[in-house]
């Protein structure tokens, strides 16, 4: 758990589909309310993930507004997350090197998302239309069972909500009906050299978010 960071550059190395049936026969025992096992998972071969990406970055090029099926960061965030955040994105940027105020390298770095950061496997997580709070959370453990698995396997993955940005082109591509779209995740064999891997995030000490009673 603590060794797992996300990877935005990726080896050519192929993940075996075999291993990616492990990956998922180990997520699927994920717990959820009533274990009514809400998540649906699309793995996507490389004539649909090159149409997917093509499609989404017509999208995100075109100046279109995301017009995501949840919300991931709300304009009004309390100070401390947007604080987080904003910690978030200066330590992604500065180990390329770009300035938070260079409009257009940072674009073209949030472009690597939506060909899933050029990771040799993509999925897409999917929940039914109208589920309920709950039902996210339990999709919530099975992506966290799913990415712990990869890392134990010697693999490198990224969630990625960026990928559910424009969920209506991705129900095209696809031809999903009556599911959201959560979030992708990339997955593949960390490229070691490459600066975007070379930092990690930080976190909150205990005392940040502990109640102690009693
Ligand atoms: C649901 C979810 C969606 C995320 N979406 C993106 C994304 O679209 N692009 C990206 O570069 N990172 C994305 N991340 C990665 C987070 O930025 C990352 O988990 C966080 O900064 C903590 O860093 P760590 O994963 O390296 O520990 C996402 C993470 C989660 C859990």
């Amino acid at each position: 758990m603590v060794k797992r960071k996300s990877c935005r550059a990726y080896t050519e190395q192929p993940v075996d589909p075999a291993l990616l049936r492990s990956l998922l026969e180990i997520a699927r025992w994920a717990p959820s309310g009533a274990n009514h096992q809400p998540t649906q998972v699309a793995v996507l071969g490389p004539e649909t993930r090159e149409k997917l990406s093509q499609a989404l970055l017509t999208q995100f090029d075109s100046g279109a507004a995301p017009n995501p099926d949840y919300e991931f960061c709300p304009d009004n965030w309390s100070e401390v997350y947007k604080l987080r955040r904003k910690a978030c994105g200066k330590a992604l940027y500065q180990s390329i090197g770009v300035a938070l105020d260079d409009l257009e390298n940072k674009r073209k770095h949030k472009r690597r998302n939506y060909n899933f950061f050029e990771a040799p496997l993509g999925l897409l997580i999917l929940i039914e239309k109208g589920m309920p709070k709950g039902s996210w959370l339990d999709v919530g453990l099975f992506i966290q069972n799913l990415l712990l698995a990869a890392e134990n396997a010697g693999l490198a993955t990224c969630a990625q909500a960026s990928l559910a940005e424009y969920p209506d082109v991705v129900r095209e591509v696809l031809n999903l009906q009556n599911l959201d779209i959560v979030c992708g995740i990339a997955l593949g064999y960390e490229d070691r050299t490459h600066p975007l891997n070379s930092y990690r995030t930080e976190r909150e000490s205990i005392e940040n978010f502990t109640r102690w009673y009693d």
